[in-house]
């Protein structure tokens, strides 16, 4: 169950804005395993929606990808001629975007669009159609009675369901839920997640969970891609990442998110500051403004992303301390004082 599907190698995607350039994804790796859910996570503009789309070739008008490679189950995507490329799309990946609404038509009914997908994309008869979308239906758990109902007709975390049921009507190898429950209460995020677990498991699908939310990762991923200001801070196995960070931005937003479970938790401590403009980004570290452990080189040189053990990679200088950052990343006042450079 391992076996890797999608690896993605030095991603860069940038933005033309005027005459210049923004480089969102600066030189993003990361795999994703069969059969695993792997959290794509990061504070907001940090690029995770720029990877999400790159990886469907679906993007702003303004966007190119630069560099790098995306190889999915044996190709690449950078390269993949567009005609092929559009062959994947839905068939063996499948885009749920920020906001359900987006993927859903207001003005059509929702058996409508998921024959769309099933009849155009999959060619599936009439028939069948009808079948299939009655299957999906009662996959994501929602009457089959209520198929001609539109959009609106929908309460939001049903709405998300519905996005998930459009997500799967071919059968997906990957998708990619973007903020899949966001704009939910935390009851209605739990059903979310524990459904797509669910289906995840059943159907042995792989599945990128896009959130800027770490304790939506921890609750239902397998894996976690720590996303900072358009690089891979931290990624590997659950256990490694979350529950032994060795960034000190995984460890910082560790600190900042409520435990998704509801059980008692600590007091919650920001990270102050912001995530640095990426049309100028600081030449080293790009943590390093926020990081209450920078030391000189932090500002200077930009740390690479190493593995420090078979599962587990780590962009930073102190990766090899953790276990002492760690300890001093759980007390309040290292993120209340100013980030000292030099500190020992
Ligand atoms: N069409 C665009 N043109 C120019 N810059 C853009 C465009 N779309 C995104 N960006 C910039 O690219 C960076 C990454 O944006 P992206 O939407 O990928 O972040 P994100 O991690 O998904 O954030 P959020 O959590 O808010 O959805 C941000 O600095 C953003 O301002
Ligand atoms: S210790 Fe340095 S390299 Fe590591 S996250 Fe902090 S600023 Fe970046
Ligand atoms: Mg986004």
């Amino acid at each position: 169950m391992n076996e890797t599907l999608l690896s993605v190698r030095n991603l860069k995607v940038g933005y033309r804005v005027g005459k210049n350039s923004v480089d969102a994804v600066d030189g993003a790796s990361f795999d994703v395993p069969r059969g695993s859910i792997v959290g794509l996570v990061g504070e907001s503009g940090c690029g995770k929606t720029t990877v999400a789309r790159a990886l469907t070739r679906v993007m702003a008008d303004n966007a190119s990808i630069t560099g790098g490679q995306m190889v999915f189950d044996g190709r690449d995507l950078v390269t993949l001629p567009e005609r092929e490329m559009n062959a994947l799309r839905w068939r063996d990946i499948a885009f749920i975007p920020q906001s359900a609404m987006n993927s859903l038509d207001p003005v059509y009914t929702v058996e409508y669009q998921l024959n769309e997908v099933l009849r155009r994309r999959g060619g599936l008869g009439r028939r069948q159609a009808r079948a299939r979308c009655e299957e999906l239906f009662e996959m994501v758990g929602i009457e089959v009675g209520r198929l001609r109902d539109y959009p609106h007709q929908f309460s939001g975390g049903m709405r998300q369901r519905v996005a998930i049921a459009l997500a799967l009507a071919l059968n997906p190898k990957l998708v990619i839920a973007d903020e899949p429950v966001t704009a939910l209460d935390v009851i209605v995020q739990r059903q979310i997640l524990d459904q797509l677990r669910e289906l995840q498991s059943m159907l042995g699908i792989s599945v990128i969970l896009v959130t800027h939310d770490i304790s939506v990762v921890a609750y239902v991923c397998d894996r976690t891609v720590v996303m900072y200001a358009g690089r891979v801070a931290e990624s590997g196995a659950m256990d490694a990442t979350l529950t032994q960070p060795s960034h000190p931005y995984t460890m910082g937003l560790r600190n900042a998110f409520p435990d998704l479970q509801g059980a008692a938790s600590g007091t919650l401590t920001p990270i102050e500051g912001a995530p640095p403009d990426l049309s100028d980004p600081p030449a080293g570290c790009r943590f390093a403004p926020r990081c209450p452990f920078a030391l000189e080189i932090c500002a200077t040189t930009q740390p690479p992303l190493a593995d420090i053990s078979p599962d587990h990679a780590v962009a930073c200088h102190r990766a090899g301390e953790a276990v002492v950052l760690r300890e001093r990343a759980a007390r309040v006042e290292t993120w209340m004082t100013e980030p000292a450079m030099a500190e020992a």
